[in-house]
This record gives structure tokens, C-alpha cells and sequence, in this order.
């Protein structure tokens, strides 16, 4: 196939990629075939997958204002995924103009979409790093620029973790990132999970492996644990539905049949 103009070169057309399958499940147009024939196949075994991907583009909306709300002016989100609507630094901005917003993330075509989305907009930047390596993050020159860890930050981990492998210690670079975060801050996360679902759940994940990033489902608890001593805020840990929706719609008919849970804790 022919690459379109905003698929960057050298990026593998024959293999589907995570972001991109996301963005077709959220209603995005930066996608290939071949991503939406996997996004069909897994459908195919588990129809809330799509339901779960769209409650979690939501969840990520209300916790922004949520935060917004908070005071938290600077978002460290990473693997933000293809710019779609109402991603972060809109949401933010919305809100407070002066709000900051780096995103990160692993995959080529969603950086390139996020710089072409970005370019002339203030206090924004997008980093090319992989979220089980800190150290790079935060010493990139665009989070030193825009994010003063000295104040209050909050960092997004919005459907990313379960791309990171045990054998890659997610629950290690969560922490470290935790540790450089002044008091006030907040940690926002969602995960997939194999709690409450189907079997074929299982099936839909293997067909992760497709892409270079294969899901880890991971349960209620180990998901916790990545919050460490932080507080959650009210409701906790909840089914993605389940976190402070705003209306009926946000709740749906059954919010028990989300793959993932979501959560926001505090420091200090
Ligand atoms: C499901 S999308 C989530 C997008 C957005 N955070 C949201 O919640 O709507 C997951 C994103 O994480 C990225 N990703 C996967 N593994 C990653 C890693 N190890 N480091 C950084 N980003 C990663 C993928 O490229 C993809 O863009």
C-alpha cells in the first residue's frame, strides 16, 4: 500500500500498530486497513472492546476538567496516542489558556500526527520515549521547558501501562515518575483488565501480540498497586463508566462489562 502524507516514512504498513487501531475503535481517521481488520477480528471476539476504548476517550476528557478543576495547570500525558478530538491540551486550555501540556509517546506515527497537531500551538511539545524509560523523559529538553516538577503536575497514564510487559517493570518506572512529583500532584491511570470479562477476552489479547505491542491484562490490585501511597480520589478505582460520569450516556447500560478499571490519586 501507498503511505498517506501523514504516516511517517520508514514505519512498518504490513504490521498493525496499537495507536492506530485505538484510533479507529475512538472514531479517528489515522488508520490502515490492515489496522481496522485486526480492530474487526477483536470486535468480532469481545464487542465491548470498542465500548471499553470509547469509555476510556471520556474518561480521559472528565479527568482533565477534573484536574483543571484542581488547580493542575501542567500534564505530563504519556502514550497519548494520534492526536483525535478533544485531546489533552484542548481539553486543558479550555480551562486555563496558560495550561501545559507534554505528551509522550512510543509510536512514530503518533508523535509525527502530534507535531503536525501542535506545531504554532503555545506550551505544548510531543516526545518520541517509551514509558518504561523515565530517565529519558524527564530529561528531555521539551518536559524541563514546559513542567516545573516543583509545582503541583499531573501525569496521565491513560490506557499505556498494559503495553508495558512484567519483564519491562512498569511498576518501576511508574515510581520513579511518582518520586519527582511535588505534593499536590495527581496520577491519572487506566488499565485493561481481564476481571468480570468473557473468555474471549483472552482470545482478543493474543490478537494484541499482532501488533509490537502486546497487551498485559493486569487485575484490580496490581493495577492499584501502581498508585503506591498516593490517595484516590473519590470513587476510587472503578470500571471506566464508573468514574465521576457526568450523565446517563457516560454511564451506559452496563458499565460492569468494561475491560479496564480508572483511577486519579493524590499526593500528599
Ligand atoms: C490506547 S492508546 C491511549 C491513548 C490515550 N492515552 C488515551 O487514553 O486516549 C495507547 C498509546 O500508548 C502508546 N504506547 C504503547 N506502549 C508505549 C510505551 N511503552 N511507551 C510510550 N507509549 C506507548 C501507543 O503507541 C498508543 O498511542
Amino acid at each position: 500500500m501507498t503511505r498517506p502524507s501523514w504516516a511517517p516514512e520508514g514505519i512498518d504498513l504490513d504490521r498493525p500498530s496499537a495507536s492506530r487501531v485505538y484510533d479507529y475503535f475512538v472514531g479517528g481517521m489515522h488508520n490502515f486497513e490492515i489496522d481496522r481488520e485486526l480492530a474487526h477480528m477483536i470486535e468480532k471476539f469481545t464487542p465491548n472492546v470498542a465500548e471499553t476504548m470509547r469509555a476510556n476517550r471520556d474518561l480521559l476528557r472528565r479527568c482533565v476538567r477534573f484536574l483543571s478543576d484542581e488547580g493542575i495547570d501542567q500534564f505530563l500525558d504519556l502514550g497519548s496516542g494520534i492526536p483525535t478530538v478533544g485531546n489533552v491540551h484542548e481539553v486543558a486550555q479550555a480551562r486555563n489558556p496558560e495550561a501545559k501540556v507534554v505528551y509522550v509517546d512510543i509510536d512514530p506515527v503518533a508523535v509525527a500526527h502530534s507535531q503536525a497537531i501542535l506545531d504554532g500551538v503555545p506550551n505544548t511539545a510531543i516526545v518520541h520515549a517509551d514509558v518504561a524509560d523515565p530517565a529519558t523523559i524527564l530529561a528531555d529538553p521539551a518536559v524541563a521547558r514546559l513542567l516545573d516538577f516543583e509545582r503541583p503536575i499531573a501525569v496521565l497514564l491513560l490506557g499505556v501501562l498494559h503495553f508495558v510487559p512484567d519483564e519491562a517493570d512498569p511498576g518501576a518506572g511508574v515510581a520513579r515518575l511518582l518520586e519527582v512529583c511535588a505534593p499536590g500532584s495527581y496520577v491519572a491511570i487506566t488499565h485493561a483488565t481481564a476481571d468480570g470479562q468473557p473468555a474471549e477476552v483472552l482470545e482478543a489479547q493474543k490478537l494484541s501480540g499482532r501488533t509490537s505491542t502486546e497487551i498485559s491484562l493486569r487485575s484490580k490490585d496490581e493495577i492499584a498497586a501502581y498508585f503506591a501511597d498516593w490517595t484516590l480520589v473519590e470513587p476510587g478505582l472503578v470500571q471506566l463508566p464508573l468514574w465521576r460520569p457526568e450523565n446517563a450516556e457516560d454511564v451506559g447500560d452496563h458499565p460492569e462489562h468494561s475491560g479496564a478499571y480508572g483511577g486519579v490519586a493524590r499526593k500528599g
